[in-house]
């Protein structure tokens, strides 16, 4: 055969097939992109979002997603296509729907993004796994530890943190008057309390005046990096979760801190134990794990990490935002000031404020529902996947398979709701009648709703409740500069930039 003279035939056979490839790979993604498109052309939304998720990866990228989804909604309603596949509401009745107990709509991609990796393997949590079966067996187990009732049983440990807190800010700060980073301080306060709380032991964070091992560094590093990919989760089988990239093996030291308490309780002999009984959470955890041996191991290292993981900057960030509200709102600041004065000259409450005191005192509840509403410490849509059988929301028909969600940071700011002045801080609007803080309550999405809120809700309630008239009982806060604004950086988690006050013991 003569192959010379047959090579141009071939060729000409090959450039065909390459081209008819081409143009059919194209169609496909030409007709893909359009079906996709059409899906949701009802709901408005910027155009090019309709087609890529790049853009709103790139808003989390700049850290001011929830101004830029703020604005979507002033500019388009309160149902917004922001991705080919996503659609965010803001209207607060849409709470129910998309999130209430009778729906029970299953998380989308975005958690696949913040689940833990241990050596590369996505490691499900009570907060992140999207499989309904195994949140109901992680969280039923715990739910019950995180009661009012369970956790008065702790307040003893909270007390105890909170008062060496204010030994080394007497030492390091007001006997000095120099100033702090009170956002800083906070996180170790926070950190420590659920150090003690967790396995009895503190991070070291308030001996130290700085964080320990970089532990604080290192998860706020995580919601960094991880943060824009929860927008567009299939980026990471390209890299994170890649079994042909090499598996960062970077030390974990709050991982690590965890699984060297729970190898130290292991190691105890039963009599030991008995000692402990549920002196902690981990002691709670242990006991809850072996009353069921159908529970897998890796349960209790995981309810271990959420305390922290899901409980110590949350915490932080919402006290420093009530506390920086506070400041910058010296009316609001010195009404609550005369609340804490006043019940403290009375008798009602002690120097360091228990939590059943620190409940009739109204100006600092609604204080504590202000800063609520204005700075939740997450700030990206709660992501759901619709049903089969689809939603109506607002006016329109959302299609099943559709990623839907609600930023609190829009919802919560929805002036039908909490009035014109919805953008300002008047902790005021929840001194009214019951009907209508109830209202505003439903409103408010800061600690999630349904079957998947927060269960450390009423922990993080009483570590704040307790600590900020104790606080201000003991110091004269004032910010270093007045004038200065702070800057927060959007990374799923909300972070402000810092607080620098100075601190006057009073008396
Ligand atoms: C101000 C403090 C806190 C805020 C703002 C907060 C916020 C939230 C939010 C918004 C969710 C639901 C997320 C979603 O629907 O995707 C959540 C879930 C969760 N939180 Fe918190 N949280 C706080 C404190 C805590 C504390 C102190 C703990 C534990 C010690 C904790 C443990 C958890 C856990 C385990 C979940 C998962 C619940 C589930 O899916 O069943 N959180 N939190």
């Amino acid at each position: 055969m003569d192959f010379d003279r047959m090579s141009p035939y071939f060729q000409d056979r090959t450039a065909l097939l390459v081209k008819a490839l081409v143009i059919l790979a194209i169609s496909w993604c030409v007709s893909n992109a359009l079906r996709s498109y059409m899906r949701l052309i009802h709901v408005p939304g910027p155009r090019l979002a309709a087609f890529t998720n790049l853009f709103r990866r790139s808003w989390v990228k700049t850290g001011e997603a929830h101004v830029i989804h703020k604005k979507l909604h002033d500019q388009y309603g309160t149902v917004v296509r922001y991705g080919p596949n996503a659609v965010m509401v803001s209207q607060p009745e849409a709470i129910g729907k998309i999130y209430g107990f009778k729906t029970r709509y299953q998380k989308s991609e975005l958690y696949d993004v913040i689940m833990p990796r241990i050596t590369g393997l996505r490691i499900p949590d009570v907060f992140a796994t999207r499989d309904e079966n195994v949140h109901t067996q992680m969280r039923r187990p715990v739910a019950n530890l995180y009661s009012a009732t369970k956790i008065s049983t702790f307040e003893p440990i909270i007390t105890s943190t909170m008062q060496y807190f204010f030994r080394r800010l007497d030492e390091l700060f007001a006997s000095k008057d120099s100033e702090l980073d009170l956002f800083n301080w906070f996180q170790y306060f926070m950190f420590d309390v659920l150090g003690q709380l967790t396995f009895s032991r503190s991070f070291g964070c308030l001996d130290k005046g700085d964080d320990v091992e970089d532990i604080i560094k290192n998860n706020w590093r995580y919601f960094q990096q991880i943060a824009p990919n929860t927008q567009m989760a299939w980026l990471d089988y390209l890299w994170r979760d890649n079994p042909l990239v090499p598996t960062s093996r970077k030390r974990n030291p709050l991982a690590e801190f965890g699984a060297a308490r729970i190898q130290e309780r292991m190691s105890l002999t039963e009599d030991e134990k008995k000692t402990i009984d549920e002196r902690d959470y981990l002691s709670c955890f242990m006991k809850e794990k072996a009353k069921d041996d159908t529970l897998p191991d890796l349960f209790v290292p995981t309810w271990v990490n959420d305390n922290i993981v899901a409980g110590a900057d949350t915490t932080s960030i919402l006290t420093t935002a009530m506390m920086y509200h506070l400041l910058k709102n010296p009316s609001s600041l010195s009404t609550l000031r005369r609340e804490i004065d006043d019940a403290a000259a009375q008798g009602r409450i002690s120097q360091y404020v228990t939590w059943k005191e620190s409940q009739a005192l109204p100006y600092l509840e609604a204080c504590v529902n202000e800063a609520t509403r204005m700075y939740p410490p997450f700030g990206l849509p709660f992501e759901r996947v619709v049903p089969e059988a689809g939603l109506d929301i607002g006016g329109y028909f959302i299609p099943g398979g559709t990623r839907i969600g609600i930023n609190p940071w829009t919802v919560q700011r929805d002036v039908s709701l909490f009035g014109e002045d919805a953008e300002t801080w008047r902790p005021e609007r929840w001194l009214c009648d019951k009907d209508r803080k109830a209202a505003m309550q439903n409103g408010i999405l800061t600690f999630g709703a349904g079957h998947r809120s927060c269960v450390g809700k009423q922990l993080a309630y009483f570590e704040i409740y307790k600590l900020i008239p104790s606080l201000l009982q003991r110091y004269d806060v004032a910010l270093k500069d007045p004038s200065e604004e702070w800057s927060i950086e959007n990374k799923w988690l909300v972070k402000p930039s810092g607080l620098r006050v100075t601190l006057a013991a009073r008396n």
